[in-house]
């Protein structure tokens, strides 16, 4: 009797050492894109200004990086400012071309440390100075590194970057460089900002909203979409871990049987 108790115990506690739910020899996702959404609702509901839930928002970010990067993740890619959140107010749009520079200030050294390699995609004009700067900054400084690859999507819109793409291939083709039957898939994926990677596996999307607004159009063709209606600034660690652990009980068909 004890002996069952104790073994019944001793189950429990490794259950809850357990920081995952997945399955740890099952696919992990090689490249996760979040949709991180909900930071104004967030701050809504505590009677806070937007930019609170933006503050808040970061913490997720840094404990998401870190979340994928434990676990082996080889891309991770967060949807931080698209080209069509300029429309919102100047004071909110100031706050949040703020952040990664503070973001960076804070975490670059453990991003260094722990080997992982920082990213921009999307357009670099019209993105204030110091947020180029400091993006740039942390991109040369991490450069050389080999681990997760975290990219940051700001001012990126999936038509511009797919408009630029079809500007730049037009031109090789206006050149004579290219001829029109040797444009296909892969020649386009190539004139992406995202070139070098592999398509999403994943794409997360908090806050209860069921669209893409904008993002990855081309990339996502294949990827398993999982949504929560958490918001971004209660997302954490453990809904990260539920969300692969959902992705690793899909079945992948690409078209086939
Ligand atoms: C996501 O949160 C952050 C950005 C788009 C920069 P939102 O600011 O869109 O939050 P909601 O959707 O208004 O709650
Ligand atoms: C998408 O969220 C953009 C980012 C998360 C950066 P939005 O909040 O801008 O999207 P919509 O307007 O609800 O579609
Ligand atoms: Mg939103």
């Amino acid at each position: 009797m004890l002996e069952r108790i104790q073994k019944m115990l001793g189950n429990k506690a490794e259950q809850t050492d357990k920081t995952h739910v997945f399955d740890e020899n099952g696919a992990i996702p090689k490249h996760i894109a979040v949709i991180m959404d909900g930071n104004g609702r967030w701050a809504k509901s505590r009677s806070l200004p937007r930019i609170a839930g933006h503050r808040q928002g970061m913490k997720t970010v840094k404990e998401i990086v870190k979340a994928a990067d434990d676990i082996g993740v080889e891309a991770l890619t967060m949807y931080a400012f698209s080209t069509e959140n300029w429309k919102r107010p100047r004071d909110e749009v100031d706050f949040l071309m703020k952040l990664p520079q503070e973001f960076l200030t804070t975490e670059l050294d453990e991003l260094i440390e722990r080997n992982i390699r920082i990213r921009m995609l999307g357009i670099q004009q019209g993105l204030p100075d110091f947020t180029l700067k400091a993006l740039l900054a942390g991109e040369e400084r991490t450069k050389n590194n080999t681990g997760l690859i975290l990219n940051f999507a700001l001012n990126y819109g999936g038509r511009t970057e797919i408009t630029n793409a079809v500007t730049e291939i037009a031109q090789l083709v206006a050149d004579g460089k290219l001829r029109p039957d040797e444009i296909n898939d892969a020649l386009v994926n190539d004139h992406l900002y995202t070139r070098d990677l592999p398509d999403p596996d994943l794409l997360i999307r908090t806050s209860g909203e069921i669209r893409l607004s904008n993002f990855m159009l081309w990339q996502l063709a294949y990827t398993e979409l999982w949504f929560t209606d958490v918001l971004w600034p209660d997302f954490n660690k453990e809904h990260f871990y539920q969300a692969i652990a959902e992705y690793q009980g899909r079945a992948r068909r690409y078209g086939a049987v």
